[in-house]
């Protein structure tokens, strides 16, 4: 029987959705995810041997993790991600200490609210303070995101780490993700809510082709430094893109316009919600989904379908995809009031389209490490 009674402290840190700047991230652009009340939590006490034991309040078994051996624990499907928050603590200088680690995620997996960040955070964050060290949610950040690159083999951005780590109830974060400065936005909707739709596709090969189009990027960027003094897509205005039409290849060319209008987006996006205005909010997130769909060419059928019905509903404002695409989650701007004829209305369309029943997941924001003594 497991009995949390008996662990030291509980640490836990968020899942996200981001409202809108999707794959940017890793171009140096602007995002604006915000910390959700779906999280990982680490239960957590000091066990004085060299191993850090791995328990599941959803799985089986446990796994035991020798702190010497640390790298040799890669392809473990489920405690790769400590074995790397744990190698990379160590890496940085700080103390690690053997301890037994009981995880409970509510963060559904592949659902593309970033299961594995909150759980990556949440885990530096539990190593820190069984070591008797300060939490530094920004360190913490950029150490989770070199596990997941490191361990887990996803060349991701910045995003959602950093938005696990340091985000703050009711708010969005700004985040510059080439300068990591961030402004915390109030996250105030007027007559609106946002509702959360998970389309249910197991999906399949999300971190290859991830990978794949970030390689796409950098070609591009490659390609356009030769022309422009940047150092980053994000900061090649759209219009300047346009004129290099013929230079790049076709696909590279579609690949760069997504990051280039959806940074403007972005922008457009936080003055929208700066001034309470939802209509423009929602027609951005709309356009977002558009160019992710025939630009960036991350959505497929499931996630198409589920953001077309919820757009098609008259009181549905906007509507995109959230993540990595390929399946997961799209968030939706939508009438106070109107949320349950909305889900249903959204859930009959998407079944009969697709074969699929949808999840709705409450937009509770929240904030990103929490930690409490047991
Ligand atoms: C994943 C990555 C992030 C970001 C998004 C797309 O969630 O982990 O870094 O690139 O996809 O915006």
């Amino acid at each position: 029987m497991i009995d949390i009674r008996d662990y030291k402290y509980s640490v836990s840190a968020a899942g996200r959705v981001n409202l809108i700047g999707e794959h940017v991230d890793y171009c140096g652009g602007r995002v604006m995810p915000c910390a959700l009340s779906l999280r990982n939590t680490v239960y957590v006490r000091p066990n004085g041997e060299d191993v850090l034991r791995i328990r599941w309040t959803d799985l089986e078994g446990e796994a035991v993790l020798r702190l010497d051996r640390l790298p040799a624990y890669k392809d473990l499907k489920h405690a790769k991600y400590h074995a790397g928050c744990a190698a990379l603590w160590r890496e940085a200088g700080h103390r690690l200490v053997g301890c037994d680690m009981l995880m409970d995620c509510t963060v559904p997996f592949g659902s593309g609210l970033s299961s594995s960040a909150a759980i990556e955070v949440s885990t530096l964050a539990a190593l820190a303070l069984v070591a008797g060290e300060r939490i530094d949610p920004v360190e913490i950040a950029l150490l989770a995101r070199r596990a997941e690159e490191e361990y887990a083999g996803v060349h991701c951005g910045i995003m959602d780490q950093y938005a696990a780590a340091n985000g703050r109830a009711g708010h969005a974060m700004l985040l510059d993700c080439k300068t990591l400065a961030c402004e915390y936005i109030p996250v105030a909707l007027g007559d609106c809510v946002l509702v959360i739709a998970n389309c249910n596709k197991p999906h399949s090969l999300v971190e290859s082709k991830y990978n794949e189009r970030r390689g796409e990027v950098e070609e591009a960027l490659a390609i356009l430094k030769k022309k422009e003094p940047i150092s980053c897509l994000a900061e090649l205005p759209p219009k300047k893109l346009r004129g290099y039409g013929s230079l790049l290849p076709p696909i590279l060319f579609r690949r760069a316009l997504h990051v280039c209008t959806e940074c403007e987006r972005v922008d457009l996006a936080a003055r929208a919600m700066r001034k309470g205005d939802m209509e423009t909010f929602g027609v951005l997130l709309n356009a977002s989904h558009a160019s992710l769909r025939d630009y960036y060419e991350v959505t497929g059928t499931e996630l198409d379908s589920l953001a077309h019905a919820a757009q098609a509903h008259p009181a549905c404002l906007g509507s995109r995809m959230t993540g990595a695409g390929f399946g997961g989650c799209t968030v939706s701007l939508v009438k106070k009031g109107e949320e349950e004829a909305f889900k249903a209305y959204v859930q009959e369309r998407y079944q009969r389209e697709t074969g699929y029943t949808p999840t709705f997941y409450p937009a509770e924001l929240s904030d990103g490490i929490v930690v409490q003594t047991l």
